[in-house]
């Protein structure tokens, strides 16, 4: 059974106290409905109706990778803002790789403009030494297998909805970027 993580976000400029609530609130639902599906799939072990399993194993990438991908995302904000550190690791990489911090931001800007409801993920490809930006689709659509994830911005409406329109959701995606404590992310590959 999972836990739901409790976060220690400080004050948020640019998210509302109600918007951050709702959204806990969300995750706590992906951590509720993912348990009680792997009770499901406990309980249909010893067989039972071959359908009624089939669509709970389909469920459940949707609530367990909904659980996960939210605890990247807040716990990417606990400790509060910090711009990325010149001497990290991270920054060293990805300007190595994308020419400078601000390319690589553009990047994920880019396809953070995605249609329709996802996420934005910087993965490390350890097989390839390198990172990949990609879009996933609800939580679970597009992930790139064996590739550790590194960042991640919820794209969901969701996210952003009591604050911004989805006219306005790149306003949210770089109001979430200068929450972002950096150090978290940099420690995910160190
Ligand atoms: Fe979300």
């Amino acid at each position: 059974m999972y836990t739901e993580q409790q976060f220690n976000l400080p004050e948020l400029p640019g998210l509302s106290e109600e918007q951050v609530q709702i959204h806990l609130g969300l995750y706590a639902g992906y951590v509720k409905n993912t348990n009680a599906l792997l009770e499901k799939v406990e309980a249909m072990k010893d067989g039972g109706d071959a359908y009624a399993m089939a669509e709970v194993q389909r469920r459940l990438g949707f609530e367990f990778d909904g659980m996960r991908m939210h605890e990247y995302y807040f716990e990417q904000l606990e400790g509060g803002a910090q711009a990325p550190a010149e001497d990290s690791n991270f920054v060293k990489y990805v300007t190595e790789q994308y020419g400078s911090f601000d390319a690589y931001l553009d990047d994920l800007r880019r396809i953070g403009s995605t249609r329709g409801i996802g996420w934005v993920v910087t993965y490390y490809d350890d097989k390839a030494q390198m990172f990949r930006n990609a879009w996933v689709g609800d939580h679970e659509f597009g992930q790139l297998a064996g590739l550790q994830i590194v960042f991640v911005v919820d794209m969901w409406e969701h996210a952003y909805m009591v604050d911004y329109r989805p006219a306005t959701k790149g306003e949210y995606f770089d109001t979430y970027l200068a929450l972002v404590n950096w150090s978290v992310v940099d420690a995910r590959i160190s």
